[in-house]
């Protein structure tokens, strides 16, 4: 099993979860969140003055998926969450060792 955690810009969030619901992916766990990539977040104007913003909100969309699917569901995720500008995010690939549902004590796979 793979786990696939994406940052993404929070107005895409209901343009990936169409896209990983097309895809027959179920599971997920969503967080706001704030960060910043390479640009170090950027000078925003609020009411005539300019801030420092160094962090920034995003979506992080958290999934497990079997390991043979992992390729097909980043590859959705990142078609869907992309504008092509700085900012639209990134996808980490974690190796999952077990998942459990906890009603019924299923494991690996079946637990997805
Ligand atoms: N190396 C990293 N580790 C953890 N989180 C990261 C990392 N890089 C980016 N992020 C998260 O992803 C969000 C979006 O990053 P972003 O897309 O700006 O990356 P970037 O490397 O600056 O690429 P780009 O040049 O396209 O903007 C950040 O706000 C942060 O939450
Ligand atoms: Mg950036």
């Amino acid at each position: 099993m793979k786990k696939i955690e994406a940052i993404i810009q929070p107005f895409k969030l209901e343009e990936v979860k169409a896209a990983l619901q097309a895809i027959g992916i179920d599971g997920m766990t969503i967080g706001e969140v704030r960060g910043h990539g390479r640009q170090k977040g950027h000078r925003e104007v609020y009411r005539g003055q300019e801030y420092n913003v160094d962090l920034l909100p995003k979506v992080k969309v958290e999934m497990v998926v079997p390991s043979g699917r992992a390729d097909e569901v980043v590859r959705a995720l990142a078609a869907a969450a992309r504008t092509g500008k700085i900012g639209d995010g990134k996808i980490f690939v974690y190796e999952v060792a077990e998942a459990i549902r906890i009603r019924n004590d299923d494991r690996g796979e079946s637990a997805l």
